[in-house]
């Protein structure tokens, strides 16, 4: 008897129990959150995605080689096999997904999606424009294929998103999570094709990240001595509360999110919510102190001196850490929330004040202008570095510092302001995009929040670009972001019930064309979204389930039909 060479068996038993003739096959959907710019139905066969094919990138192309392999991640998390991942010097024919950079786009967050019978290709003009097609691909494909092929029809789909700056934002200063939830968020924030996350860093509860120059920021500033009961009732818990990320654990988490284009931008909340940071250096408050981490919420009287140089250069020095641990061009200080009741009285505040020449003025007291002094010495140390400056809509308190960007939380004024000054801007207003206000009516049925309403209709209808900025002044509205302020979410699973759905809503207004929105229409395309959600076991809102269509996991299950 010939013996069967054991590459050739290893072959034949392969196809036996795969794709070649035992697969049950499911379609395809290209209607996916957030609505791609254009999607073209093409005549002639389908692509049939089967364990044999194969995902080709550049050979050289570290980042696309990387994002090849989360392809062959998501797909495997569709359908149970994974695909060979291969550089494009050593393919030999065959249908494949080809990864590549040769479109000529506009935008360098576009791409093409090209299905045709023998390939798919993802081309753009840079990495983040193929992991946006990725993305699209993955969720065209059913949430659950287990061993199934998947049948794509010929089609064209070109994309890009409407703003360049999409984020979304997470408070671990009230309460803080894992680094593997931080990763969780992360991937939750790629799947919708957020490109930025906002990481709040410093509270007046405590202090997250290790700064090797201030051992005592995380020693005692992170920790709190218990938490108050409900919105400061007066009752606390009497348990201690903290912990911190090291700066490996930030490393790693920033290295985690850049594989997926998203650029983590630090804050550092300064001059105000420093609570935790006077803890640890009481000289540098106004008073000396002593100081208590905060145990409940609010805002608080004590602030950082402005007066004091010292304290000032404390700030630069902890910037100067996080600019070495973060490489995004953005580095957000804060701003927000500084009440000036101490600098009134303090006499090393006052002598800055007259130093500096910052009297009262037609609009500003002179502790706005104290302020604004903290704020454009902070840009000043962060433009030496080649970094950008973000703050809260306060920056606008005491002069805007020249070359920072403004996050208006207080509704839109702030950014309306900040547009006109010809600052770029940020819009996050919470009457629309504050994710810890409550997402129903119901809230006697609802995980305990801090009060408000937002709930999906009013996320997904908000535009971005306020009617009162004329065209030219709204192109400094760079985009928009969700915000998620924890003090009421004590657990993981309360983040990601706040999150979703209501980030999907947030996708569209931060990724597709006006023309391409309609409510109605996204909650058809819902479902599709919603299987991904239950297949990764997110713990996500159900309110929204009531009007949608049929679920399509069912949908699938009457498509299949044997090969
Ligand atoms: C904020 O909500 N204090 C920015
Ligand atoms: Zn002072």
């Amino acid at each position: 008897m010939k013996r069967i060479k054991p590459f050739l068996f290893a072959t034949t038993f392969f196809c036996a129990f795969t794709s070649c003739n035992k697969m049950e096959k499911v379609h395809a959907d290209y209607n996916v959150i957030p609505h791609p710019n254009s999607i073209v139905m093409e005549q002639g066969r389908s692509f049939l995605l089967t364990p044999e094919t194969r995902i080709i990138y550049p050979k050289g192309n570290g980042a696309l080689c990387e994002t090849a392999y989360l392809l062959s991640e998501y797909i495997e998390q569709s359908t149970g096999y994974s695909l060979q991942v291969v550089a494009d010097q050593s393919v030999t024919p065959g249908k494949n997904i080809i990864l590549s950079l040769n479109m000529k786009h506009a935008n360098p967050e576009g791409y093409k999606l090209e299905i045709k019978r023998e390939s798919i290709n993802i081309t753009a003009l840079t990495e983040a424009g193929v992991f946006y097609g990725v993305q699209t691909l993955r969720k065209s494909i059913p949430a659950r294929a287990t061993e199934m092929a998947v049948e794509l029809s010929p089609a064209v789909i070109t994309d890009a998103p409407r703003f360049s700056y999409r984020g979304m934002h997470l408070d671990v200063g009230r309460h803080l999570f894992t680094v593997d939830f931080i990763k969780k968020y992360i991937d939750i924030l790629a799947l919708h094709n957020v490109n930025h996350f906002h990481w709040h860093l410093t509270e007046d509860q405590g202090w997250r990240i290790e700064i090797r120059k201030y051992p005592e920021l995380t020693r005692k500033g992170s920790m709190r001595d218990e938490t108050v009961i409900g919105r400061n009732t007066g009752v606390y818990d009497g348990k201690p509360y903290g912990g911190y990320y090291t700066q490996d654990e930030i490393r790693e988490i920033v290295e985690y999110a850049s594989a997926r284009f998203i650029t983590v931008i630090p804050e550092i909340d300064l001059p105000g919510h420093m609570l935790a940071a006077l803890t640890s250096y009481p000289k540098f408050g106004c008073t000396g102190g002593p100081y208590k981490v905060a145990s409940e919420w609010g805002v608080f009287d004590d602030v950082i001196c402005a007066g004091n140089e010292e304290a000032l250069t404390f700030l630069e020095d902890v910037l100067t850490e996080v600019m070495d641990l973060f490489p995004s061009q953005f580095i957000h200080v804060g701003g927000d929330e500084c009440p000036k009741t101490k600098w009134k009285k303090c006499p090393k505040c006052q002598a800055r004040i007259k130093a500096e020449t910052l009297a009262q003025d037609k609009t500003h007291s002179p502790e706005e202008n104290l302020q604004g002094y903290v704020i454009r010495r902070m840009e000043k140390h962060l433009n030496k570095n080649g970094r950008l400056l973000i703050g809260w809509d306060e920056v606008l308190e005491g002069g805007l510092a020249p070359n920072a960007t403004v996050m208006s939380w207080q509704g839109e004024k702030g950014g309306i302001a900040a547009a006109k000054m010809e600052h770029p801007v940020i819009m996050t207003p919470n009457t629309y995009l504050y994710f810890d206000y409550y997402q129903s009516k119901d809230i006697e049925n609802e995980p305990f929040a801090i009060g408000g309403f937002v709930d999906m209709p009013t996320v997904y209808n908000y535009e971005p670009l306020p009617a009162e900025l004329s065209r030219e002044e709204q192109k400094y509205i760079i985009g928009c972001q969700a915000n998620m302020w924890t003090e009421y979410m004590p657990t993981s699973l309360q983040v990601e019930y706040m999150l979703l759905p209501r980030i999907a809503a947030l996708s569209e207004v931060q990724w597709s064309m006006p023309e391409n929105k309609d409510y109605d229409q996204f909650l058809q395309r819902m479902p599709r979204l919603l299987d991904i959600y239950d297949r990764e076991g997110y713990n996500y809102a159900k309110h929204i389930e009531a009007f949608l269509p049929q679920k399509t996991e069912e949908q699938n299950v009457e498509q299949k039909a044997a090969l």
